[in-house]
C-alpha cells in the first residue's frame, strides 16, 4: 500500500519529507498548546474577554480539520484543536494558524478517553463555559491501511466517537454543545448508486465497519439523550493538502515529480473504482451548516458525479499538458504518453484492496434542500488546483 511502499510509516506522521523530518523540531507557540504541567496554564478565564461562540475540532491537523479551522477563525469563532503528541509535531497544515489569538492547540487522543475528558474540562475552564460545537474530525483514515490496522481503527474511528459523546453526557453539557461527526460513503460499501440516506449501509473494510459503529452510537445519544449530534455521510473530497496515500494526490504528485524527473513511472492499483470527488473547502462549510440547523439530521454530502481513478489520472496530466493513450488490460494496463511513447502509468497489484468499493456517487439532494449548501468548486476546479499546486511544490508532501 501507499505509505509502506513509499517507504514510510503507515501512521500519520508518514508522508512528510525527510529535509523537515531532520531539521530542529518546530516548537508550539507556548499559549496555543496546553502543556501537562501547570505552567502552561492560559490566562485565566476572568481575564479573557468571553469569545460569543467557540468550538471544538478533533483532527485539526488533517485535510478537512485544517481548512475548518480557517473556516470558524473567520466566522470569529474561538477555534481549540485536538492534536497528538508525535516525535515530529504534525503542525504543517496548521502553521499559518498557530499565533491566532482565537487558536488554542491541546495535546490528546481519541484513544485515550481519560485524556479525552480532561481536555473537554480545560476547553471548558479557559473559555468559561462549553463550547457551542465540536466536530469530530480525528480518524485513522486510510482504508486500505484499516486492513493492516483493524483493531487500530475500531480504536479511533468507533470507540473514539463514543468517548468523546460519553464526555459531553458526563460534563452535563447536552443542552450547550452540537457534535458533529465524520461519517463516509464509505459506509455504503457494495451498495449500488447513487447512494442517499434511505441507502443500506454495506461496509467494505474495517475502517467503513468501524465508521459504522460511530453513526450508529451518534444515533443513539441523539435518540437516547437528546444530544444535538449529527452525522454528516460524506463522499470523497480532496485538496492540495490532502495526504499523498490517496489515489488523487498520489496522481497529482506524481504529475509534478514525473515533470521534474522525481519518478520514474507512477503505480496504482484499481484504475476502474469511481468516486465521488468534490474539495474539501465546500465540505467543511457544509459539516458547519449541519450544526446550525434546527433541529439534528443526518445527510449526505457529495457532488453527484462519479468519475474513475483513470478519469483521474487522465485529466490531471492533461492539466500539465501531457496527453495519455491507455493500453493492455488489467495488471497488464499501461498509460504513455501520447507525444513521446513514454510509459508514465502502470497498474501494481500492491495497491489493490482485500475487497473494494467500486461505484460511489451521492445523491445529495436532500442535503441541498435543507442546508442551502452548493460546492463553489467543480471536479475540473479540484484537479487543476490540485495539479497547479503539485507542479510547483515539490516538497510539500503532508
Ligand atoms: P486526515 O487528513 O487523515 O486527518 C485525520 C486527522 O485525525 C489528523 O489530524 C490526525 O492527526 C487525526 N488523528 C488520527 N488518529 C488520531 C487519534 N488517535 N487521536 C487524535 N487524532 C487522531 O483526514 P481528512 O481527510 O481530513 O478527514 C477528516 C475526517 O473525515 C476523518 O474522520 C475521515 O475518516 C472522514 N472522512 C473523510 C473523507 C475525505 O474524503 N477526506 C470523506 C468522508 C469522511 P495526525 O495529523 O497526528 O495524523
Ligand atoms: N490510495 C490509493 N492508492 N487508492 C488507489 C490507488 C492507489 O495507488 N490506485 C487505485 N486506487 C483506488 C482505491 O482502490 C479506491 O477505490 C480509490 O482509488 C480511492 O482510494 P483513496 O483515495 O485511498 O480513497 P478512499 O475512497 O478509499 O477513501 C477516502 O474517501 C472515503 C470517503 O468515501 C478516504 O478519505 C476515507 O477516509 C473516506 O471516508
Amino acid at each position: 500500500m501507499d505509505t509502506v511502499s513509499s517507504g514510510r510509516a503507515a501512521c500519520s506522521t508518514g508522508g512528510r519529507t525527510k529535509k523537515k523530518e531532520i531539521t530542529k523540531p518546530m516548537e508550539l507557540p507556548e499559549p496555543s498548546v496546553t502543556e501537562p504541567t501547570p505552567l502552561a496554564e492560559p490566562t485565566p478565564p476572568a481575564a479573557i474577554s468571553r469569545p460569543a461562540v467557540s468550538a471544538l475540532i478533533t483532527g485539526v491537523s488533517g485535510q478537512d480539520g485544517s481548512y475548518l479551522a480557517e473556516f470558524l477563525l473567520a466566522q470569529h469563532y474561538t477555534v481549540h484543536g485536538l492534536i497528538r503528541r508525535c516525535s515530529h509535531v504534525p503542525t504543517e497544515r496548521i502553521e499559518h494558524l498557530l499565533n491566532h489569538p482565537r487558536f488554542h492547540l491541546h495535546y490528546g487522543d481519541l484513544t485515550d478517553p481519560q485524556n479525552l475528558y480532561e481536555v473537554l474540562r480545560k476547553v471548558e475552564r479557559l473559555d468559561g463555559r462549553p463550547p457551542r460545537e465540536i466536530y469530530n474530525l480525528a480518524a485513522q483514515s486510510h482504508v486500505h491501511v484499516s486492513f493492516v490496522m483493524p483493531y487500530y481503527t475500531a480504536q479511533v474511528d468507533a470507540l473514539g466517537q463514543l468517548s468523546l459523546l460519553n464526555a459531553v453526557k458526563e460534563l452535563q453539557w447536552i443542552p450547550h454543545t452540537r457534535v458533529y461527526f465524520a461519517g463516509t460513503s464509505e459506509m455504503f460499501g457494495s451498495s449500488p448508486p447513487p447512494q442517499n440516506e434511505q441507502t443500506p449501509f454495506h461496509p467494505r473494510s474495517p475502517y467503513a465497519v468501524a465508521k459504522l459503529y460511530a453513526y450508529w452510537i451518534t444515533v443513539n445519544y441523539r435518540e437516547a439523550y437528546g444530544l444535538f449530534a449529527v452525522n454528516g455521510i460524506l463522499f470523497n473530497h480532496e485538496s492540495p493538502r490532502r495526504h499523498v496515500s490517496f489515489v488523487t494526490r498520489k496522481i497529482t504528485r506524481a504529475v509534478g515529480q514525473l515533470q521534474r524527473g522525481e519518478l520514474d513511472v507512477l503505480r496504482l492499483g484499481n484504475l476502474n473504482a469511481k468516486r465521488d470527488w468534490g474539495h474539501s473547502r465546500d465540505y467543511v462549510r457544509a459539516m458547519w451548516l449541519m450544526l446550525q440547523q434546527e433541529t439534528p439530521r443526518d445527510l449526505v454530502l457529495g457532488m453527484g458525479e462519479s468519475h474513475t481513478v483513470r478519469e483521474f489520472v487522465v485529466k490531471a496530466f492533461a492539466c500539465a499538458g501531457v496527453h495519455l493513450r491507455f493500453r493492455g488490460t488489467g495488471v497488464d494496463e499501461i498509460a504513455e504518453d501520447c507525444a513521446t511513447g513514454r510509459v508514465l502509468v502502470r497498474v501494481d497489484p500492491r495497491y489493490f484492496r482485500p475487497s473494494e468499493v467500486e461505484n460511489l456517487q451521492a445523491d445529495p439532494t436532500l442535503a441541498r434542500q435543507v442546508l442551502d449548501w452548493t460546492p463553489e468548486y467543480s471536479f475540473d476546479d479540484l484537479v487543476r488546483e490540485m495539479v497547479q499546486h503539485d507542479l510547483h511544490v515539490s516538497h510539500h508532501d503532508y
